[in-house]
C-alpha cells in the first residue's frame, strides 16, 4: 500500500511538471531529477521559508555562498578523502555493483553498521545472500569506494594529484569564510553562518525516488558558539528544526527524532540526533542536528596554518568557537511534503479526487483565475483580475476545458483557491472562490479579494 503511495506521487509528479527523470529524452540518468515547473516552485518555497526564518528574522544569522569546488586541501582536513567511503562488493555474474550493507540488511536482516571489511566480507559469504539482480551467489571482497566526485582542472597537469572534487557537503565552504566573515562583518559569537547549494555524492542508491541522489541541495547552517553552551544551543535549534517541519506541512506523526549512539558518532561529533519521517518505504533521515565541536575549525587552523579563534570583546577570552549543524535536504524536504500533501477522496457520485493538501504558503500556485466561459466579457474581467493578482500570489490563468477539470488539475497540484469569474461577476462584481480542501464555495467582491486570499493563506499557519 505505500509502496503503492510512492509510485503514485512518482507518477502525478511527471503528470504534473514537478519532478521528471534526469536526462529523459536519453532514457534517463540513474539517481539524478530535473525539477519541473510546478517542482521549481515549490522547492523555491522551501528554500524561501529557510532563509526567511534563520536568516531574515534573526539578528544572530548571516548569508553565504560559496564555491562548489574548494581547495582540495579542504577535504583533507575535513576527513572527506580519508574517510568518506561506502563499502561496495560486485556481482562477479551479472557484475552489478551494491552497497554491501544495503544487501546484507536485505537478505541477513541485520545491522551492520560499524563492521569491518574483513567481518562484511565473512557475511557476504552466506549462502543466503544473493544477488538481488540476477539471484547468483558469486561476490567479489567488499571494497571501500570514496563517495566524493572528482574532477581535474585544465590549466594543471592531468595527473591523481591534481584531482579537484565536487563538494559532498556545504558546510565545509563555511567554515572556509568563518575567519572572512569574522573580519568583515559585525558578528559577535555566537552567530551563524547559513547556505544553501548543490552538493554531490557518488551513491549507490536503492532508487527510492528523490530521497538519495548523486546531486542534491542542502540547506545548511554552522552556528558558532562558546562550548559552555553547546547544550541549551543544541535543544534551541532542535525546536527550530521542529518548526520548520511543521511549517512545511509535516504532521507530528510522521516524524521522529534519533539519537546516534555514542559509539556510532562521525568523527567530527559529539551529539547527533537525525530528524526521521515515515516515507512510504520506510522511516528514513530527513534533516539532522549535530554537534560538530571545534573539529572543523582546529583541522582548518592545521592544515591552511591560519588561527581561527575568535576573542570575546566581552571577557577578552580567545577561543576557537564550537560549532552547532542543522543541516536541511531541500529534495528531502520535497520529497516528504509530497508523500504528506497526497491524497485521494471518493467523491459522492464514486469519482476519484486526486489531491496535493499542501500547507497553503507552500503551494506552487497559490491562486487560479478562471472565467466560466471563454466569453469576451468574462475573459476580459479574469485576465485584468490575474495580471492585478499574480503581482501579489504566485498565479495561474486558465481558460480552458470545463471547469471541474480545471479545479482538478489544479487539484492535483495543490492550489489552494481558485477564482471563477461568470455573468453575476458582470452584474455584482463579486466572483467565486472555491476551496481546494473542502471543495466549498463563497463570493467574494473584487475589491475585498487581495485581503481574503492574504487571510486564507495564513490562517492555516
Ligand atoms: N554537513 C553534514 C551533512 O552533510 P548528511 O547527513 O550527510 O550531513 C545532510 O547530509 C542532509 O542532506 C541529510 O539530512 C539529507 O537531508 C540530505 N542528503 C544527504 N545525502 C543526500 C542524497 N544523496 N540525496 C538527497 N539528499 C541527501
Amino acid at each position: 500500500m505505500q509502496d503503492d503511495k510512492l509510485k503514485k506521487v512518482v507518477a502525478l509528479c511527471k503528470r504534473r511538471g514537478f519532478v521528471y527523470p534526469g536526462s529523459d529524452l536519453y532514457g534517463g540518468f540513474a539517481n539524478t531529477y530535473s525539477y519541473g515547473p510546478m517542482g521549481v516552485e515549490l522547492k523555491r518555497n522551501i528554500k524561501n521559508l529557510f532563509w526567511s526564518l534563520f536568516v531574515d528574522q534573526r539578528d544572530d544569522m548571516v548569508g553565504l555562498d560559496g564555491p562548489i569546488l574548494l581547495h582540495p586541501k579542504t577535504w583533507e582536513a575535513s576527513g572527506h578523502v580519508a574517510g568518506f567511503n561506502d563499502a561496495l562488493i560486485d556481482c562477479k555474474s551479472c557484475k552489478a555493483r551494491l552497497r554491501v550493507d544495503h544487501l546484507l540488511e536485505a537478505c541477513l536482516h541485520m545491522e551492520t553498521e560499524g563492521l569491518s571489511l574483513e567481518e562484511l566480507g565473512s557475511l557476504a559469504e552466506r549462502k543466503e545472500v544473493v544477488c538481488p539482480k540476477c539471484g547468483k551467489h558469486d561476490w567479489t571482497q567488499p571494497r571501500h569506494f570514496n563517495l566524493m566526485f572528482s574532477t581535474h582542472i585544465s590549466k594543471t597537469s592531468q595527473g591523481q594529484d591534481d584531482a579537484v572534487y565536487l563538494r559532498p557537503e556545504t558546510a565545509q565552504a563555511i567554515f572556509l569564510d568563518f575567519k572572512n566573515v569574522i573580519d568583515t562583518m559585525r558578528v559577535q559569537v555566537p552567530f551563524g553562518i547559513a547556505q544553501i547549494g548543490k552538493a554531490f555524492r557518488n551513491e549507490i542508491t536503492p532508487g527510492n525516488f528523490l530521497f538519495r541522489q548523486i546531486e542534491f541541495e542542502q540547506m545548511e547552517i554552522e552556528y558558532f558558539i562558546h562550548p559552555s553552551t553547546w547544550e541549551t544551543n543544541f535543544e534551541s535549534w532542535m525546536n527550530e528544526m521542529k518548526r520548520f517541519c511543521h511549517l512545511i506541512g509535516l504532521s507530528e506523526a510522521g516524524l521522529s527524532f534519533f539519537e546516534h549512539p555514542q559509539e556510532k558518532l562521525s568523527h567530527y561529533s559529539k551529539r547527533t540526533v537525525d530528524v526521521m519521517y515515515q516515507f512510504p518505504f520506510g522511516r528514513s533521515e530527513l534533516f539532522g542536528l549535530a554537534y560538530r565541536t571545534d573539529f572543523d575549525l582546529k583541522q582548518h587552523e592545521k592544515h591552511s596554518g591560519q588561527k581561527l579563534s575568535y576573542l570575546d570583546p566581552k571577557t577578552n577570552e580567545r577561543f576557537v568557537p564550537h560549532v552547532l549543524e542543522p543541516t536541511f535536504g531541500v529534495d528531502r524536504a520535497l520529497l516528504a511534503m509530497l508523500c504528506e500533501a497526497y491524497d485521494e477522496e471518493t467523491l459522492e457520485n464514486g469519482e476519484i479526487r486526486t489531491v496535493l493538501r499542501f500547507n497553503p504558503l507552500m503551494a506552487p500556485i497559490k491562486v487560479a483565475v478562471f472565467p466560466l466561459m471563454k466569453k469576451e466579457q468574462l475573459t476580459d474581467i479574469a485576465q485584468h483580475l490575474y495580471k492585478n493578482l499574480r503581482r501579489r500570489f504566485k498565479t495561474d490563468y486558465d481558460e480552458s476545458g470545463a471547469i471541474g477539470k480545471r479545479y482538478r488539475r489544479h487539484d492535483e497540484i495543490g492550489t489552494p483557491l481558485c477564482i471563477t469569474v461568470d455573468y453575476q461577476t458582470l452584474e455584482d462584481q463579486t466572483v467565486t472562490v472555491r476551496h481546494r480542501d473542502s471543495m466549498q464555495q463563497s463570493r467574494v467582491h473584487l475589491d475585498e479579494l487581495s485581503r481574503y486570499i492574504d487571510q486564507h493563506l495564513h490562517s492555516e499557519l
